[in-house]
């Protein structure tokens, strides 16, 4: 079969000639690939940086993907944590980590959207118990998985929706997304603390996909600010796009109910997070979540490595 292929951690994957993997057991199918999504995790595996890198090359790159099984039904699935990801012709697939699509779904929209939607999904409906007439911040809403979460949120019953992220042009676009209120996070420390203050002092969840410095910086603006500091306040941490390690101060935990948490494989298991799926996979198939997937031939993966997107924008590789 022809697939993306990393050889080296230092270049992006070529496309080349792979020997064609073959489904084994009860549980596997072998599938024909339509669509797999290129999400950050995906370009972590590939440059060797995400911490479950064991250095083993080659590999094929690809977490996720569309497929048609040779009965024709059609699939979205999550590979396995093997070398052999989904950026190839086929692959093999584990039942109890794929679900069906509906017939006529587009798998690029379902490729581009379910990494990322998933990641406020899951959190929203596995480790909170957010409730319906709640408030929320997404910080770092800018990117794919920022704008589906403001989406995501509103559609889960939130009734006030703050966005927050660094680029003006892109804060305007989650207002037409849904977001009741948008931050800037650019600018002064003390001017930045002073929004998210004004803006998002009382909400129930933040979602959080920076970490770092902005977040550093957001838990004591938002908890100083806080008009009733001993209701709960969940920060659910997805994302690390600012930084791996956040400095906590002890005060944070003493002077307001702050319950840190995660949301990711481990914090939720593979069963839970299949589980959501069907209904996250619903509404991106009936187009009530916007969705920008940009399809790019799977036998242009060097170039599509490199290729700029739009805000929101996810590229997505077809065989
Ligand atoms: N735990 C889970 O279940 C799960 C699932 C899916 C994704 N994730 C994680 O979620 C994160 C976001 O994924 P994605 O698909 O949305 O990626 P993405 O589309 O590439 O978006 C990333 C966004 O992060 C913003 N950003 C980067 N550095 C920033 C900084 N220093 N300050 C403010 N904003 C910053 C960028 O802002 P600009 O617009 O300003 O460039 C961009 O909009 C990733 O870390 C991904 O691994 C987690």
């Amino acid at each position: 079969m022809h697939a993306a292929v990393v050889s080296s951690f230092d270049t992006p994957p070529r496309f080349e000639t792979y020997p064609t993997p073959a489904a084994f057991g009860e549980h596997e199918v072998l599938v024909e690939v339509l669509a797999a999504g290129l999400h950050p995790r995906v370009r972590s595996a590939a440059d060797g940086s995400h911490y479950t890198s064991d250095g083993a090359l080659p590999l094929i790159p690809g977490i996720d993907a569309v497929g048609r099984a040779p009965d024709g039904e059609l699939l979205y699935f999550v590979a396995p944590d093997t070398a052999l990801g989904t950026m190839a012709e086929y692959a093999v697939v584990d039942r109890r980590r794929a679900i069906t699509l509906p017939p006529g779904t587009d798998p690029a929209a379902v490729a581009a959207a379910m990494n990322p939607g998933m990641s406020s999904w899951v959190a929203l409906r596995r480790r909170v118990a957010f409730q319906p007439g709640g408030s929320i911040l997404v910080l770092g809403a800018t990117g794919n998985a920022g704008q589906l979460a403001v989406q995501i949120a509103k559609h889960l019953g939130a009734a006030h929706v703050v966005g927050a992220g660094r680029d003006p042009q892109r804060l305007d676009l989650l207002t037409k997304l849904g977001a009741d209120e948008v931050v800037r996070l650019d600018g002064a420390a003390d001017e930045v603390a002073a929004r998210l203050g004004e803006a998002a002092a009382d909400v129930d969840v933040v979602i959080d996909y920076l970490w770092g410095e902005p977040t550093r910086q957001a838990m004591p603006a938002l908890l100083t600010a806080r008009a009733d500091r001993a209701k709960a306040l969940a920060w659910v941490q997805i994302g690390s796009m600012a930084g791996q390690d956040i400095t906590l101060p002890s005060f944070l935990l003493r002077a307001g109910n702050l319950n840190i948490m995660g949301s990711g494989q481990g914090s939720v298991t593979t069963a839970g997070i299949v589980a959501e799926l069907p209904s996250l996979a619903e509404q991106i198939a009936s187009g009530a979540l916007t969705v920008d997937p940009l399809p790019i031939p799977l036998k242009q993966v060097r170039e599509a490595w490199n290729t700029p997107t739009a805000p929101g924008q996810r590229i997505v590789l077809m065989p």
